[in-house]
């Protein structure tokens, strides 16, 4: 049993690990690594802020879940999955499904404006990747699904290098909507390295590197869904 899951219907917890948790099967960076670390993180938040813990859990769960229907609009698709799952009217009135398809289509780290509620907070927040060796590893992925017209290593870099640097906010800091100490702290050590260009430059050839060599890289093009 995971402590960090205390406090969440057994029922429920069963009915998303047979329904939900198998479609992101076929997610290279979206997989179920990334979905445990989103929920590691969202139970923490819950905790801290004595959330709703089957509503938090649910949100994590089915944030990515709608990625193989649209890359573009998937915090939609997922939010469209959420409202029209008939089962999870058996734990939630219609306002805490409203809620929390709202969070889910609020999760997004390119969203500038604040998510329209405190778990959509949340659970953007917990959608962070403060660890530049699992942000190498998604972000390359994603790069290689969304833009296959890009041929090199630097210009795949670049475009990821850039495109995480728009989420510096004005006060010169990757944004959190929380500010919750533990992921503050965590924030501010990954942003250390990560402003370092030519160490995060690194760290992205090794990756680049060890995919291309063991089978990874056109695995992720031909096989995996996500995008
Ligand atoms: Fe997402
Ligand atoms: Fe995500």
């Amino acid at each position: 049993m995971d402590d960090k899951l205390d406090g969440v219907d057994l029922n429920l917890r069963n009915y998303i690990k047979e329904n939900i948790f198998p479609k992101y099967s076929k997610y290279y960076s979206h997989g179920m690594i990334h979905i445990n670390n989103v929920i590691n993180n969202m139970m923490m938040l819950a905790d801290y802020y004595k959330l709703d813990k089957n509503m938090a859990y649910v949100i994590a769960s089915y944030h990515d879940v709608g990625l193989n229907i649209s890359r573009d609009n998937h915090e939609f698709e997922s939010g469209k999955i959420l409202v029209n799952d008939k089962e999870l009217k058996k734990y939630f009135n219609n306002e805490e499904i409203l809620l929390m398809k709202e969070a889910v289509e609020d999760h997004r780290g390119s969203r500038k404006e604040r998510p329209r509620n405190f778990y959509g907070e949340c659970v953007s927040d917990s959608d962070r990747d403060f660890d530049i060796d699992i942000l190498a590893k998604r972000q390359i992925a994603t790069s290689l699904k969304n833009s296959p017209d890009l041929n090199s290593f630097d210009e795949h870099f670049i475009r990821c290098y850039a495109y995480i640097c728009k989420r510096i906010n004005g006060n010169g800091v990757f944004n959190l909507w929380t500010n919750n100490p533990t992921l503050v702290k965590k924030r501010d050590e990954f942003q250390k390295e990560y402003l370092n260009f030519e160490y995060t430059k690194f760290i992205y050839k090794e990756e680049w590197n060890r995919i291309s060599k063991d089978g990874t890289m056109k695995k992720i093009i031909n096989y995996y869904e996500d995008y």
